[in-house]
């Protein structure tokens, strides 16, 4: 089970020394990865990259870009190796208290309609499906939907 005491102590920036791995988890977790070009892009742009590494292993990364009070999330990854433990939730909920703590008051997301697990992840977590963008991203057969989904803070 995730240690969910320490686990941001977990997180840190990503650096371009990192890509190797990285690209090696999302080539394994993704069947439509991004490349390392659009990877790079990400580090050498304002997008936030993160990392979540245990004994200089990397299990999981988190991108994400902010605009004003909004903050779009780009890609959540943990290894497949350590995925259904608890590891996704943890680093969710660490951007949920980074959006937080930047005064952010709105998270929006994409995902492929097909990715039962992520979508479970996002409506456990409060998240709510706004909107649908019909054929959106390449399958296997074709096009694929991408939902849309949207968390708001609510600021107290
Ligand atoms: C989506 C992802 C980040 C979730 O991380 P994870 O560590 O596997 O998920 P967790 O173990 O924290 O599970 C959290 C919740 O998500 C849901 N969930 C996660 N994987 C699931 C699966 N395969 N099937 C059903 N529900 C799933 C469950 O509701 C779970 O809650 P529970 O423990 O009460 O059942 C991870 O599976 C992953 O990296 N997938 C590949 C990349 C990807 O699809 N990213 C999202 C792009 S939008």
């Amino acid at each position: 089970m995730a240690d969910t005491n320490n686990f941001a102590e977990y997180i840190r920036l990503m650096t371009e020394f990192d890509l190797p791995p990285v690209m090696q988890i999302e080539n394994q977790a993704y069947d439509f990865p991004w490349t390392t070009g659009i990877m790079t892009d990400c580090l050498t742009s304002a997008y936030y990259c993160y990392v979540y590494e245990v004994n200089d292993e990397i299990r999981g990364y988190i991108i994400f870009s902010t605009v004003l009070d909004e903050l779009h999330l780009l890609n959540i990854c943990i290894t497949p190796a350590y995925q259904n433990k608890g590891y996704g939730q943890l680093l969710l909920d660490w951007l949920l208290n980074f959006a937080r703590e930047n005064k952010t008051k709105t998270l929006y997301l994409e995902v492929r309609a097909s990715n039962r697990g992520a979508i479970r992840l996002y409506e456990t977590s409060g998240f709510n499906e706004m909107g649908c963008r019909p054929a959106y991203y390449p399958a296997k057969k074709g096009k694929e939907d991408a939902l849309l989904f949207a968390y708001e803070i609510l600021l107290i």
